[in-house]
């Protein structure tokens, strides 16, 4: 029988069971499940061990009376490097019930040791990928065995004629010259006793291959490698191999291989068995010493590139100009796979694009430089499989330029590509196309979270732009955990922080003078807003003592340029990009940037001081806490007329001053109620750029406008989010008029259709639509909020979400007569407040029980029912008052003084 209280996914800084951690005091998160419901953890133990028997024990917290069961840090012995360290966890519960959970483990990385292997070189004057290989000897019986590893460039390691690990794109893109990750793995099992061999693919990517702007070496004009074998034996001895002067070269089959050109393979080069022990190097050169610091790597901090799905094309497309494409039928990123069969010499070339021009031709003009294009020799040895390395593509479709023989689609597969986060969000509705809307939101989550948050895949520039993060980061807490993702990124973010605490326009900074200097409201802000969203999603308070220096720069800068400390009405700005509001031959919106970059000031100097608060910085808060103040009244003295109008008219300035409160209470309503007016004379539509978008829905639904908010989302004319989606769109678009009505393009110029910033809607359709939320004062979920908002446009909608603490639902169905059925589930360890829209005291069953035979704190007012509870899963039924239930406001042609 299973037991009254289990502990699941235990991990160690995230992770399950990981190898090459390099934290002093990691911490430790765990779940509970049980089937009973409101329990709560009500004391825990951690105890770390050396061995696996835990006679060797090194940290045991002993019973902790405590309901904490995330984060918990790690304050036993000093860690050494290359260990690993088993740990367990003991819970009970306030049923008497108590459990172990089974033994897991984490491992430290080289943590501060000195590298004793050299970076080395290829030293050779060539576009081809260097392959560089060692041998050496095994002669004892070995216990285990690591390598860390890292490179200048992009590297793929093989051993003894097998790639190492699934991981793509390492060492990943950081700031380089500051920080640069090593990979661990274990590489026991690839050991034989004898000679054995250690070799690597190294390609130019972000460090040295031609990036932004179509600049080349922007981190420097060297390939290098550096690794470091560890092998311990059964007798307890110890062996270090390492890259050195005596490793060999030689020029590989990879002719050429850029980030956003492709990739040139000449499978007659091809050095069959070159990573064997049987492979004689004597033709090769020897690699070179390369004097490069050691001092800024770092360990792996985010989660590896993989290869997560493989879709096929779904047909052969010949278009009007006679090319013939293959369609994807969905806007990925990554690479295809193919087979091949011909004689020697014969070239498969392949060219990606994301859409058909209107008259269904192949299309790349919005690719602008980038070349997305592979080129295959065949060696003629019967069936050749070849897919890529080191360069993605985006793409659906891919033109066949050439390739031998017959086209069957069975020979090609599209493998995408992105970091591999684990899969936390789902929501669906009752509306087809909003369902659509979700996936192409998730779509471009993966083809964006490729080891940086890019804003784009296809294109020449794939860069971590600070605002499209900024923007995207909350909805894709929900769909994906990127915990790591983003705290590796953020190291970047601080990294590149300038002097003056200003934060650049991407991230790593590829910029050169004068661009590489320059702040962006809402762009830059991703220094204070990213680690409050992941504090928020994760309650993980670490990553807000670690950014807080950086977060208060940011602000400090600010502070410094802003007219008497509070109006931050200089610098260039992006405002509320690409709005529809833009004046002729602007990208930029036409809500003011000073009002856009005030409102910012404000959103963040209020984050900042919330953060003081938490980190027990008081002065620091106090401080913050009147700057705010002081920001937020001359933002009013500035944008607000003495009676109390917004006097920028525009949508995104209504939107921002609600959002981040800065309307004055008195002039909230009239704030609104323009807000609404303006799209009312717009025909129901939106007219805001990247910086009033994602805000929206929520401004509307939180003042009591649902009902407008659920107008724009369901509108399916131009400009929407629904439009794209009814002209095919299976990601995000750059711009809302990326496809026009009459199937014409925008422009060939900044048309990506796979660009996530609209797709921060994501986040109000999990945490309005479907209502799940979180409470700010108890972070991660630990105190969970349920409030869907009902409206007669769906029937029914829903949504999970895997947190922290376990498994969050809540899903709502209006059935024909006007009940409604509200089914929740809350993870073991959290409380949740959840209301049941315009539910009436004496009506509610909660699976078939009356409310208020249930231990609940239950609550009336005019917005229904809200009852406190804890973990569990719940089912509400009650007719609901369903004149109260809003419809949305009527299609207009017209308005009444047309
Ligand atoms: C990028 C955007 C970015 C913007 C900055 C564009 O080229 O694709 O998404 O945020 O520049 O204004």
């Amino acid at each position: 029988m299973e037991s009254a209280l289990r502990i699941v996914s235990v991990r160690c800084e995230y992770r399950v069971n990981p190898l090459g951690i390099d934290v002093l005091r990691p911490s430790f998160s765990w779940k509970l499940e049980a089937e009973a419901r409101n329990v709560f953890q009500s004391a825990y133990r951690v105890v770390v061990a050396t061995c696996e028997n835990f006679k060797n024990i090194v940290w045991d917290s002993g019973k902790v009376l405590s309901d904490q069961s995330v984060h918990v840090e790690y304050e036993g012995q000093t860690l050494k490097p290359r260990t690993r360290y088993y740990y367990k966890v003991q819970v009970w519960d306030n049923r008497q019930n108590e459990c172990w959970s089974e033994v897991v483990f984490w491992e430290t990385g080289l943590l501060g040791e000195t590298w004793t292997a050299e970076w080395i070189t290829p030293g050779l004057e060539t576009t081809a990928c260097p392959l560089m290989r060692t041998t050496f000897s095994i002669s004892k019986s070995v216990r285990s065995a690591r390598i860390y590893v890292t490179a200048l460039g992009l590297y793929e390691l093989e051993l003894n004629g097998v790639k190492v690990g699934d991981a793509l794109f390492t060492p990943g893109w950081t700031a380089y010259n500051k920080r640069l990750q090593y990979q661990t793995y274990d590489i026991t099992d690839f050991l034989s006793s004898g000679i054995n061999v250690v070799g690597a693919i190294l390609g130019n990517g972000w460090y040295k291959g031609r990036g932004w702007e179509g600049k080349t070496n922007l981190y420097g004009d060297k390939l290098a490698l550096l690794c470091q074998i560890h092998v311990a034996y059964e007798d307890g001895s110890e062996d270090v191999f390492g890259t050195n002067e005596n490793w060999r070269v030689a020029e590989g089959p990879i002719l050429m291989s850029e980030i956003y050109h492709g990739e040139t393979y000449d499978a007659r080069l091809a050095r069959k068995g070159w990573s064997r022990a049987d492979y004689t190097d004597a033709d090769w050169a020897n690699a070179l010493i390369l004097k490069y610091p050691k001092d800024s790597i770092i360990a792996q901090e985010g989660v590896p590139v993989k290869a997560i799905e493989t879709i096929k094309p779904v047909q052969i497309i010949h278009t009007p100009k006679g090319e013939t494409v293959l369609d994807f039928g969905q806007n990925m990123v990554g690479w295809v796979r193919f087979s091949v069969e011909a004689a020697a010499g014969w070239k498969v070339i392949l060219k990606h694009a994301e859409i058909l021009d209107k008259d269904g031709n192949f299309y790349v003009d919005n690719l602008k430089t980038a070349q997305q294009t592979i080129i295959y020799t065949t060696k003629g040895e019967g069936r050749e499989v070849y897919e890529p390395r080191f360069t993605f593509q985006g793409f659906r479709y891919v033109q066949l330029v050439e390739y031998p023989g017959t086209i069957q689609l069975d020979n090609f597969e599209g493998i995408v590509i992105h970091s591999d986060m684990e899969k936390t969000g789902t929501f669906a509705c009752s509306n087809e196309l909003v369902n659509q809307l979700q996936k192409n939101i998730v779509w471009g989550q993966k083809g964006n979270f490729l080891d940086i948050p890019t804003d784009c895949p296809q294109r020449d520039e794939r860069l971590g732009w600070t605002g499209d993060a900024q923007v995207f980061a909350r909805t894709a807490c929900f769909n994906m955990d990127t915990a790591l993702f983003f705290k590796k990124w953020l190291g970047d973010v601080k990294a590149e922080q300038m002097e003056n605490g200003g934060v650049p326009l991407v991230i790593p900074n590829v910029f050169s003078a004068p661009v590489n200097t320059f702040i962006s409201a809402g762009w830059s802000d991703v220094a204070v807003i990213l680690p409050w969203t992941i504090y928020l999603c994760f309650g993980d308070v670490k990553i807000l003592s670690e950014h807080y220096i950086s977060m208060k720069a940011y602000v400090e800068y600010i502070r410094g340029v802003a007219e008497d400390e509070v109006l931050w009405n200089s610098g260039p700005h992006f405002g509320d990009w690409l709005a529809l509001d833009a004046g002729d031959g602007s990208y930029k919106g036409a809500t003011p940037k000073e009002l856009v970059a005030t409102a910012y000031y404000a959103y963040v100097t209020d984050i900042l001081a919330k953060s003081a608060a938490l980190l027990k910085q008081e002065q620091d808060e106090e401080f913050y806490r009147n700057l705010h103040r002081k920001i937020v009244e001359a933002y009013q003295q500035e944008f607000y007329t003495p009676k109390g109008r917004l006097a920028a008219q525009t949508q995104t300035a209504h939107v921002l001053s609600l959002m981040f409160d800065l309307v004055e209470e008195q002039n909230r309503q009239r704030t609104i109620d323009t807000l609404v007016r303006y799209l009312e004379e717009n025909q129901w539509h939106l007219k805001t750029g990247f910086l009033g978008t994602p805000y929206l829905c929520h401004v509307l639904s939180r003042n009591g406008r649902a009902d407008v908010a659920y107008k724009l989302l369901l509108a399916t004319d131009y400009p929407s989010w629904l439009y794209q989606v009814t002209k095919g769109a299976t990601t995000i678009w750059e711009h809302w008029d990326g496809v026009k009505e009459d199937g014409s393009f925008w422009s060939a110029d900044m048309n990506s259709f796979n660009h996530y910033a609209y797709g921060a809607v994501g986040d109000w359709l999990y945490r309005e639509v479907a209502g799940i939320e979180l409470d700010e004062s108890k972070p991660g979920y630990k105190r969970i909020v349920i409030k869907p908002a009902l409206c007669t446009a769906l029937t029914w909608a829903e949504a999970e979400l895997e947190s922290m603490y376990g498994l969050i639902k809540s899903r709502w169905k209006r059935e024909e007569a006007g009940d409604v059925n509200l089914a929740v589930t809350i993870p073991p360890n959290t409380t949740a407040k959840i209301t049941l829209p315009y539910a009436k005291r004496g009506s509610v069953t909660e699976s078939g029980q009356t409310l208020e035979s249930l231990p609940l704190v239950v609550e009336q007012d005019a917005s229904g029912i809200t009852v406190e509870l804890a973990s569990g899963s719940y089912n509400f039924s009650y007719a609901a008052e369903v004149d109260w239930i809003p419809d949305i406001p009527a299609t207009i042609d017209k308005m009444p003084w047309e």
